[in-house]
């Protein structure tokens, strides 16, 4: 990892050890990443709702920084979101607008990075970003971007 992209991680590593809930975890997860990369356009989480009495499963917008996006609710089979939490890995598109799972937030999107939180081995939410740029999203992004999906799943391991 670039020198920066590690003091980031090991910044939001304290952080984790000193937030009061896990929506103070992720505000200060999304804030941080936006504040200092600055081709992090979006950043929000999304957790699962397993839905109860036969309702549909759907991933639900959580803390979040960039434009308003009119996907608070989407469904499994719907989106790269759901292509991430239903396949349980990390998905990279490098071009969205030739992906026919892309769910449109903005305009300017090109490309966007989402990892699966995942707690006792099951997936509960998902850390989505999205950029301005093309291809925005290299392998020391994607390991940050883990970092921050485990950091966010070992605290609310925790907190069971
Ligand atoms: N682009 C996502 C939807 C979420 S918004 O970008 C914030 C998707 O394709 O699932």
């Amino acid at each position: 990892m670039p020198a920066n992209y590690q003091t980031l991680a090991d910044e939001l590593t304290h952080l984790a050890n000193s937030a009061e809930s896990p929506a103070h975890l992720m505000t200060m997860i999304v804030e941080r990443l936006q504040d200092v990369l600055t081709h992090y356009n979006w950043v929000g989480f999304y957790m699962l709702d397993e839905g109860a009495d036969g309702a549909e499963p759907m991933l639900v917008l959580g803390p979040y920084v960039g434009a308003a996006t009119p996907h608070t609710r989407i469904p499994l089979n719907q989106g790269i979101c759901g292509a991430a939490v239903s396949s349980a890995q990390t998905v990279v598109v490098d071009d969205v607008n030739s992906d026919p799972r892309y769910l449109a937030c903005s305009l300017e999107t090109k490309s966007e990075i989402v990892a699966p939180i995942f707690v006792n081995g099951k997936v509960v939410g998902e850390l989505d970003i999205d950029s301005h740029l093309p291809a925005a999203f290299k392998p020391e992004d994607r390991l940050l971007v883990e970092h921050c999906a485990a950091l966010v799943g070992r605290y609310l391991e925790k907190a069971a």
